[in-house]
């Protein structure tokens, strides 16, 4: 009897897995660019989609720009790297740390090459629930810093190397579905509280720092598009990765478990980055929101339940490619971001 009953469950587990993964997974793959003598920068390369993303980039034969935090994660990426793609033309930095601005602009200065084509913007960290990482050096909230104004620094910083970029540059920043839970409260990233109010310990943190990075992405195309650079933010997809490390224990192994089931492979968790990186039917496109593979793809030609997933937010108003979440088109918000988080970051 409990043995019956236990392959029933096990079958169910099975089949609700199975049709859980192809309904969040929805399958997508690389279109090859030529990349040869560009230079790209990815941030956050060590795993997960940033470590998928730079080999899809090495094998196109771009130079690539990575910046880890320690010499040690220096040495195992270029390693990996080697062995994944062993013709990559690879410099790893040491010590560039996010949460430390510092560190931020030494890469800035560092960087080996006076040209850049392409930033992306991919490092972060997700803590939600009622976890607390401590105040960076900096003095500021954790992942406020590390999501949205170490990024903001970088891509600042990196403006003179990437309007050097012959036929135009690509910033990307990395974002997330969670954006469209966040809300910017003025009251609480603002430059005395830094992000520190006690209200910021709710899970809606990281909703937040990603819809900055997405408030970032279209403020930071209408400054810099005149000297062609174009910036554009995404959602890679619901991905396996290393980014419940910083979940409660018990959340963290169940939230790697509910990934395990039905989450994207990490590969597949690059599409969208390296797609909206480098696709040539995005050149001179910015300011948009780019979910799975790019705009075009996005709410037509998907199986109808992909359709339902993926485009809940899109409607008239919000067609694919343009950010849903109103407060990503508020000129005044963007405008109070930018501000705020340049006298933040000391530019
Ligand atoms: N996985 C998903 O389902 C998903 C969904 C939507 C959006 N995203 C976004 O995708 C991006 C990549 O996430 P992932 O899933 O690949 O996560 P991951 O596996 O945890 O990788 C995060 C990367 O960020 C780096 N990083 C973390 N803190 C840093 C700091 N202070 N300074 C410099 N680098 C730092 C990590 O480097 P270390 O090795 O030094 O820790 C690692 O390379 C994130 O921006 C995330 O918000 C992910």
């Amino acid at each position: 009897m409990w043995r019956s009953c236990a392959v029933v469950v096990a079958v169910l587990a099975a089949v609700v897995g199975f049709a859980g993964r192809q309904l969040i997974r929805n399958p997508i793959d690389f279109q090859k660019v030529n990349l040869a003598g560009k230079h790209v920068v990815v941030t956050g390369a060590t795993l997960g989609i940033g470590f998928e993303t730079a080999v899809a980039l090495a094998e196109w034969g771009a130079t690539l720009h990575l910046p880890v935090r320690s010499q040690a994660k220096a040495e195992a990426l270029t390693k990996q790297l080697k062995s994944r793609a062993p013709e990559a033309k690879v410099h790893v930095y040491a010590d560039f740390d996010l949460a430390d601005l510092m560190s931020v602009r030494k890469f800035a200065k560092d960087l080996r090459t006076p040209v850049l084509d392409v930033l992306i913007n991919n490092a972060g960290v997700m803590p939600v629930g009622n976890v607390k990482l401590d105040p960076t050096v900096d003095g500021m909230e954790h992942a406020y810093q590390v999501n949205h104004l170490g990024p903001f620094l970088l891509s600042r910083m990196l403006v003179p190397a990437l309007e050097k970029a012959r036929s135009g540059a690509r910033v990307v920043f990395v974002s997330s579905a969670a954006h469209y839970m966040g809300s910017v409260d003025k009251n609480i990233y603002n430059t005395t509280s830094k992000g520190l109010k006690p209200d910021t310990w709710t899970s809606e943190r990281y909703g937040t720092t990603k819809l900055m990075n997405c408030i970032t992405a279209v403020a930071y195309d209408e400054h810099y598009k005149a000297k062609n650079i174009r910036a554009n933010c995404l959602n890679p997809g619901f991905v396996q990765s290393d980014l419940d490390s910083s979940l409660p224990p018990g959340v963290r192994e169940f939230s790697r478990w509910f990934r395990g089931l039905v989450a994207r492979e990490t590969r597949e968790g690059a599409v969208c980055s390296v797609t909206v990186a480098t696709a040539p039917g995005l050149n001179g496109v910015g300011g948009r929101y780019f979910e799975d593979r790019c705009a075009d793809t996005l709410c037509d030609a998907r199986k109808p339940w992909h359709t339902l997933l993926s485009c809940f937010m899109c409607d008239a108003e919000n067609p694919p490619g343009v950010v849903a979440n109103s407060q990503v088109r508020d000129k005044a918000l963007q405008k109070w971001l930018w501000v705020t988080s340049s006298e933040l970051v000391g530019l």
